[in-house]
């Protein structure tokens, strides 16, 4: 934009033409004098005695020709895409040997025409697996909402680097960050973005483990011996943090689940007791706040309340289910929240945003500063010892992350993002009810939150050929691609699960997944033969 508002020419109407280098001649050959600046620039070039300075020969080689038809075409191709996300389609489009073909041919040297490409992108698009479309049910992901999609664009396009002060940025990142807190009902000081809930898991155990045992940031475990404790259903971000902070993977006290999935409290402070008496430094409790396999979400409150007496640090890991903290249906399943230290929330999975976008909690800004503040001579501090981003971080390199979740709230508000989730939860609970009505189908656990597993057991499938005809199902059901569902294992059975994440999804969408399923399950049969599955 020029500083009046107006939109100025495009850059290519103006600059040099997008002919390759050769064309321009050498720099011996162009005259330096009328488009490339006057004898008096003296800042690029080498000049000789009496001689004046040149510029290279060239424009700029990356110059979009034609942006504003490229730009409408993208839109285009945006709004289709927005479009078919609408309703579910037939079923998943294969992966043709045309598609193939074009996706193995070599570097490409010379420039090809932008929308022909575009399309192409689409092309690829359209045959891949989507998050985005309505019964998509197989994970827990994002569904790219739109104007986290265009913030993306945005942010992309001033490519701001938050890993520095860096102005407005900054500033809106803060906000963001608070405004996520004040959503689920953490009383944080601040916190991070992060690309992920790995990312942010690994952080907030970073900070926890200097919490344990000062100095381990620089001199390492010195002899000592770490642990973490969690439930036996933790993710296995948790587990990789551990291998990756020195805590290791045998250092993770995986400890037993009770009927709804939630972790045993007593045992956590067993294993918290056993380690201290046997030298060994508990780092933190992780707290499932709606665990990946079924949405348990752990006691907070007791297990803050072993956390406070035994001095050790508690992070809750709600990637997948804190936001529905926000929630009237949910919301008491999570009390305690507002005494853990740390709280990781991914926007790109249950608050719609597309990836990657992750949020790290933390209560205590000054636990991130003394786990990761640092200066170097490429980033000096100045005198007043400023923070940047980068000494709270685990990331170097960050874009702007927080813009898709900023623009999320800003544009349709907290109620309505409390409204999808609840929505979700509902579909959960409505596909349970079709589930234990249904002489075909057995609910494996009564829903915590949005995910559901239920296993199809028509006649002929036998106890002894449910797993296997599951795992055969799963396969059948993505191929078919009218509903995407994934297998799973339960209590040591092999199951389909279902998670509602995703804001387009319809309760005619969750009326789809039983027939969808019965229909597959009997093609599945005709061809193999419940016998052949074992
Ligand atoms: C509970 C939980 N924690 C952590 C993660 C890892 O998150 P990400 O894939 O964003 O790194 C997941 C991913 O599904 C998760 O469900």
């Amino acid at each position: 934009m020029a500083e009046d508002g107006k939109a100025e020419p495009s850059r290519s109407a103006h600059g040099r033409p997008l002919s390759p280098a050769g064309e321009h001649g050498s720099a011996g050959e162009h005259s330096p004098a009328g488009d490339h600046g006057s004898a008096g620039d003296q800042d690029s070039g080498t000049v000789g005695a009496g001689q004046a300075p040149s510029r290279p020969p060239v424009g700029d080689p990356l110059a979009l020709e034609d942006r504003e038809a490229v730009l409408a075409h993208a839109a285009g191709l945006i709004l289709a895409a927005w479009r078919s996300f609408d309703h579910p389609r037939a079923g998943q489009p294969p992966v043709t040997d045309e598609l193939r073909a074009s996706l193995e041919g070599p570097l490409p040297e010379g420039p090809q025409d932008a929308a022909s490409v575009l399309d192409h992108a689409a092309r690829v698009l359209d045959a891949s697996i989507a998050q985005s479309r309505p019964r998509f049910f197989a994970y827990v992901g994002s569904s790219g909402l739109e104007v986290g999609v265009l913030a993306d664009a945005l942010m992309a396009s001033h490519d701001v680097n938050v890993a520095v002060e860096a102005g407005g940025a900054g500033l809106l990142e803060a906000q963001a960050v608070r405004w996520v807190a004040e959503l689920v009902g953490f009383g944080a000081t601040g916190g991070i973005m992060a690309s992920g809930g790995m990312i942010s898991n690994l952080t907030a155990l970073a900070a926890a483990r200097e919490q344990a045992l000062p100095g381990a940031r620089r001199e390492g475990a010195s002899g000592s011996r770490m642990s973490l404790v969690c439930s036996d259903e933790v993710h296995y971000s948790v587990r990789r943090a551990a291998e990756l902070l020195g805590i290791g993977g045998a250092g993770v006290r995986a400890v037993p689940i009770d009927t709804r999935h939630r972790v045993e409290v007593a045992a956590v402070a067993d294993a918290i007791r056993r380690d201290r008496a046997e030298g060994i430094i508990p780092v933190a409790v992780v707290a499932n706040a709606g665990s990946t396999l079924t949405g348990a979400v752990d006691d907070l409150a007791s297990l803050a309340e072993v956390c406070a007496e035994e001095g050790v640090w508690l992070h809750v890991d709600g990637a997948y289910g804190l936001p529905a903290a926000a929630t009237s249906t949910k919301g008491h399943l999570f009390a305690g929240l507002e005494r853990a230290d740390s709280a990781t929330v991914d926007a790109h999975k249950w608050m719609y945003v597309p990836k990657p976008c992750s949020v790290l909690l933390v209560r205590d800004v000054a636990a991130l500063r003394r786990a990761f503040s640092h200066e170097e001579t490429y980033m000096p501090h100045g005198e007043e010892a400023e923070l940047h981003a980068v000494d709270l971080t685990l990331e170097y390199s960050r874009p702007l992350r927080s813009l898709k979740v900023w623009l999320a709230l800003r544009v349709h508000g907290a109620a309505a993002l409390r409204a999808a989730i609840e929505a979700n939860l509902a579909q959960a609970a409505y596909l349970a009810g079709l589930l234990r009505e249904h002489p075909d189908f057995e609910l494996v656990l009564e829903p915590e939150l949005s995910t559901v597993c239920f296993r199809h057991l028509p006649t002929g499938v036998t106890d002894a050929d449910a797993d296997r005809y599951h795992l055969a199902l799963a396969g059948a059901l993505q191929s078919d691609g009218d509903v995407y569902l994934a297998p799973a294992r339960v209590d040591g059975r092999t199951c389909l699960r279902a998670c509602f994440v995703n804001h387009r999804t319809t309760y005619e969408d969750v009326e789809g997944v039983l027939p969808t399923v019965t229909r597959v399950g009997a093609q599945l049969l005709d061809r193999q033969g419940p016998g052949t599955l074992r």
